[in-house]
């Protein structure tokens, strides 16, 4: 089928300039060996915000700070009204790579290069955001500053979530500055696009250049703590044993099996099992566990949560072991606007790049605008679908790609002319 064909300007992101942010953010809580590990609000996160900060005054564009720490910054429009707005996260999981997020931070600001660069006035808002702790290897929820912007999550409730030492959110956003007084949720997009790596194998495989999101899978997120009298691993018969270890592997066995029997797009991980006393001759007495589950469809998502609740409650009761659980994050599944969708495929068609559709398996900040105006996110390819990992990478003439899409489809949104 054909579709029109956007009309192009010449305007293109400059490559190098945006590469140089990348590796320069990059050197922010730099991990021997490469990656970043810049776990939200740590000293590393405050840094990186920092030089993003720097980078959003240079570029003229008015700054604020919201109460949750998410930062925009806004380019004016000839005409006042609510922004054509790029955004993605900096923090990183703490095995994390150069691109996750950044990638979509940077390329907005270098959007925003360009019009400045070129003289470009455009009709509407520009602005650029990053959201704090999208991802959720801190404090979970993910997606937790884009969810409080969009109303989707409750202020109050957020500074109070706690990291695994107990510290709480609010007072960390103090502690490094940014706790901002900015009221959330009262931002209303007039759109909204992220440019992200894909972090999975799809795109490579097809050797295909451009992601067209359609959406965002369903993401449920369980914290298991189960507990017993720790005993002897000599002295006690398989006959007595109540093994909180076990009950974990078990757990994480039947996460394995259940994504196996639901097949399609059902995936299943046990990320975290910490045992207690944690020795090699003691039956644990303790272990927490997470569970995360991930379906496109929402029904199923709800059905393979309720085959691993009963399955966690029959183990439990059957090894002699007390389980407590708390419900760390959920998420229904998202879809992006068809005219969104239907832009970034246009686009990149035009521009001459390869171009598919598919749906996200990661959690983003685009779904928690999603539900409030059109969205859209453009993925690059990840190299051998790596990602969450050191070894991430993306090549500089995929990221060249992904950024003048969003350039083009920034210009198209806000309408523009030379001053
Ligand atoms: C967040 O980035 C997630 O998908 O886990
Ligand atoms: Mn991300
Ligand atoms: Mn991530």
């Amino acid at each position: 089928m054909s579709r029109a064909r956007p009309e192009l300007s010449n305007h293109r992101i400059d490559i190098d300039r945006l590469m140089g942010r990348i590796n320069e953010l990059g050197t922010i809580g730099a991990l021997a060996g490469g990656g970043v590990s810049r776990l939200a609000l740590t000293d590393a996160d405050r840094q990186g915000r920092d030089r993003v900060l720097g980078w959003m005054r240079e570029l003229g564009l008015a700054i604020t700070i919201d109460r949750i720490g998410n930062v925009i910054g806004m380019r004016p429009g000839s005409e006042n009204g609510a922004a054509v707005t790029m955004g993605s996260h900096i923090d990183t999981v703490a095995t994390g790579g150069l691109y996750d997020g950044n990638l979509g931070v940077l390329a907005g600001l270098e959007v925003i290069a360009v019009l400045n660069e070129a003289r470009i006035e455009t009709r509407r808002p520009v602005a650029v955001g990053f959201f704090t702790n999208e991802e959720g290897a801190r404090f979970q929820p993910d997606m937790l500053g884009s969810g409080v912007h969009q109303g989707a999550l409750d202020l109050a409730d957020m500074l109070a979530v706690t990291d695994r030492d107990g510290t709480r959110l609010g007072d960390e956003l103090r502690i490094i500055g940014y706790a901002g007084d900015t009221p959330v949720g009262a931002y209303r997009a007039h759109c909204f696009l992220e440019l992200h790596i894909e972090q999975g194998p799809l795109l490579e495989e097809a050797g295909t250049t451009i992601g067209a999101v359609t959406g965002v899978q369903g993401i449920s997120w369980t914290e298991y703590i189960i507990s017993v009298v720790s005993n002897h691993a000599g002295t006690t018969p398989m006959r007595l044993r109540h093994d909180a270890g076990y009950v974990a592997a078990a757990i994480a066995v039947e996460a394995r099996a259940l994504a196996g029997d639901f097949a399609g797009d059902q995936v299943a991980t046990v990320g975290v099992t910490r045992l207690q006393p944690d020795l090699v001759n003691v039956i644990a007495n303790q272990a927490v566990l997470t569970l995360d589950l991930r379906n496109t469809d929402d029904a199923l998502l709800t059905r393979a949560e309720s085959r691993m609740s009963e399955f966690i409650r029959t183990t439990a009761a059957r090894e002699g072991v007390e389980v407590q659980s708390r419900r760390l994050a959920r998420f229904a599944p998202v879809q992006f606007a068809p005219e969104m969708i239907e832009a970034v495929e246009a686009t990149a068609a035009a521009l001459g790049h390869s171009v598919r559709r598919l749906p996200s398996g990661a959690g983003h900040d685009a779904q928690m605008f999603a539900p409030n105006c059109p969205t859209a996110m453009i993925f690059v390819p990840s190299q051998h679908g790596i990602s969450h990992n050191i070894r991430e990478h993306t090549a500089c003439a995929d990221i060249q790609a992904g950024a003048d899409v969003l350039l083009h489809i920034i210009l198209t949104q806000a309408g523009w002319r030379l001053k």
